[in-house]
């Protein structure tokens, strides 16, 4: 007999951690473990890239560093993420707009938690899962903004902001990952521009998940290139050490907001976080050298745009519908012929292989298993070119086509029945 937890019970894995513990029951080992094709993840490769920068390999740690950590940040990273945008996008933040977490994750987590009851977030149907997971555990309140094959997974800006059926007491806050994860699509330029203008309506915030920033042909998009008065709004952008910067194990990632907003959160972190690692926090400091990261961005923008088009070209050839944007390292893929991405994956797993489900990207799914819930997205999936180095291709390309010829035959075979 066991006791009752006093934990919660309505507290699943993200999705894609269900893939993995699916993958691992099927296959017997952990994916990402040699010989297992990691299609489901969405780390890069920690190695450098051709063209590439070295990655630091050491960090000195002294007593200073055996100290308690800031609650909001080192400065010297402060600064450098400050430094970062600024000299890129033209923008001109302070550190004290800077706030640092032990990765993308917890900066998104803190900002949601925080949220005043009458801000509504809003959030494209089809987004990245652990957004899903965070809302609901956050008890913030959220609508689902369409996307589908009509509006080619990249409604307008306005979308986000459509106050249909509110009253002024409303507020809202698209939660919007640009370039998307799963999707790709980006909102660049005058878009983006546009997107943030709405963001700095009175009544309006946006939290900007700019986690794949540097994949992209303009080699960095960020909303801060477009933000007038940062101190006087609710635009919060997320970011990261984990995809561009290559570095997904020393967890760090940060917000840029207000000053006021940034205040309100290491207040939380006084209590409830005690700061971030030092050592970590300083190989981000060297992460973020200014030369290192102008080479980085040239070489993350040539090796993922290359990867991106000739497995798009790929997919194409074998029948899949390509739906996939400009950006991020991740291709959009509609199965043919009534295949769905479930009896895929049952498949892949046995070749050492995995997708991530559109299913798993629903975020009007309900967070709770339930039986009856059929999604839009059934036949569709993210597959991840993040840490594919480019040796793989053949293989992966060989091995997917073989796989879904199993599943067209299958579903024949079913028709036929
Ligand atoms: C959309 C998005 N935002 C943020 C992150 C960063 O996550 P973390 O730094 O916590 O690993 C990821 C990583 O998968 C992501 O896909």
């Amino acid at each position: 007999m066991h006791r009752a937890s006093f934990l919660s019970d309505h507290c699943p894995p993200m999705g894609i951690y269900e893939t993995l513990y699916a993958f691992r029951d099927t296959f017997g080992q952990f994916m990402g473990s040699p010989g297992t094709h990691p299609w489901s993840q969405g780390f890069p490769l920690t190695t450098p890239l051709p063209g590439g920068p070295a990655l630091p390999s050491s960090v000195d740690v002294t007593p200073d560093d055996r100290l308690y950590p800031k609650a909001w940040g080192h400065p010297d990273l402060r600064e450098a993420i400050a430094r970062h945008y600024n000299e890129f996008h033209g923008s001109r933040i302070a550190p004290e707009n800077v706030m640092v977490f032990a990765g993308g994750r917890p900066g998104i987590y803190t900002v949601l938690a925080f949220l005043k009851k009458h801000v509504e977030a809003r959030i494209g149907n089809v987004e990245w899962p652990a957004y899903l997971d965070i809302l609901t555990q956050t008890q913030t309140s959220w609508r689902v903004v369409p996307f589908t094959k009509q509006n080619g997974f990249h409604p307008p800006n306005s979308a986000y902001f459509d106050r249909t059926g509110l009253n002024a007491k409303t507020h809202l806050m698209p939660v919007i990952s640009n370039p998307s994860n799963p999707t790709g699509h980006t909102r660049s330029g005058a878009e983006l521009a546009e997107l943030i203008a709405m963001a700095e309506q009175p009544g309006n915030g946006i939290l900007l998940d700019e986690a794949y920033e540097m994949f992209h042909a303009s080699q960095g998009v960020s909303g801060i290139r477009y933000v007038k008065n940062l101190d006087d709004s609710n635009v919060f952008l997320a970011g990261a050490c984990t995809k561009g910067l290559q570095s997904p194990g020393i967890r760090i990632g940060w917000i840029v907001a207000s000053r006021k907003n940034i205040e309100t959160m290491s207040n939380y972190s006084s209590f409830g976080m005690g700061g971030v690692s030092h050592p970590s926090q300083k190989y981000a400091v060297k992460l973020l050298e200014p030369q290192r990261v102008a080479q980085a961005r040239a070489a993350v923008a040539a090796h993922y745009g290359r990867q991106r088009e000739r497995y798009g070209e790929a997919f194409a050839k074998m029948g899949l519908g390509v739906h996939t944007g400009d950006g991020g390292f991740y291709h959009w893929l509609e199965l043919p012929d009534g295949v769905d991405a479930d009896t895929l994956n049952r498949r892949l797993f046995r070749h050492g292989a995995a997708i991530l489900k559109g299913f798993d990207c629903d975020m009007a799914r309900p967070h709770d298993k339930d039986p009856g819930y059929r999604s839009p997205y059934a036949s569709w999936f993210r597959f991840s070119f993040g840490p594919l180095p480019p040796e793989s291709f053949a293989a992966d390309v060989a091995l997917l086509q073989k796989v879904l010829d199993e599943c067209r035959a299958d579903a024949r075979t079913a028709g036929r029945g």
